[in-house]
């Protein structure tokens, strides 16, 4: 009690549940984003329409959770880019562009490398989509 281990979630990227775990929320499952489950990932469908509501819900929450180190544009380079030698994704370039929207969402749930942690724990279903939909704007996709 008095010298618990504290967890700091953000300093463990990539931590799984305990293996037997019992899912609160539905039992889904996203391969990781990886070269081999690329043509997996681009068979996901977007659920979400580019509507003007799910554009500003996915501004808002990009707001909060992806901008601090991608950038109010994506370019990158946020506030805590210095801090990660400056290895924080350009979302804008072509080859970002290039990735399906399921390739975006496992990112998102799922976390990416060592430096990008995952967000499965504090964004939505609904909201990782919404978000994937804003950052299509971001890069100038046209939908
Ligand atoms: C703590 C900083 C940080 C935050 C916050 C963050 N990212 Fe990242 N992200 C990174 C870094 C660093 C990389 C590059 C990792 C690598 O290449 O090893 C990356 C890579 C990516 C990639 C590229 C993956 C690929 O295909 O190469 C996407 C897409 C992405 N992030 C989207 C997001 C979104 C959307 C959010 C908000 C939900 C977000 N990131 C939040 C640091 C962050």
């Amino acid at each position: 009690m008095k010298r618990s281990i504290a967890i700091e979630p953000y300093r463990v990227a990539h931590r799984g549940p305990v293996p037997g775990t019992v899912p609160i929320t539905g039992s889904e499952t996203i391969p990781p984003a990886l070269p081999a489950n690329e043509a997996l990932l681009g068979r996901l469908t977007n659920p979400m329409q580019t509507t003007a509501v799910s554009l500003e819900r996915g501004r808002d929450r990009y707001g909060i959770y992806c901008q601090v180190c991608h950038g109010p544009e994506g370019l990158g380079n946020g506030p805590v880019a210095p801090a990660l030698a400056n290895t924080v994704r350009n979302l804008t370039e072509p080859r970002m562009r290039a990735r399906s929207d399921g390739w975006m969402y496992a990112v998102i749930a799922n976390g990416f490398g060592a430096l990008m942690p995952e967000y499965r724990s504090k964004l939505s279903r609904d909201d990782r989509w919404h978000i994937v939909n804003y950052v299509r704007v971001l890069q100038g996709v046209a939908r």
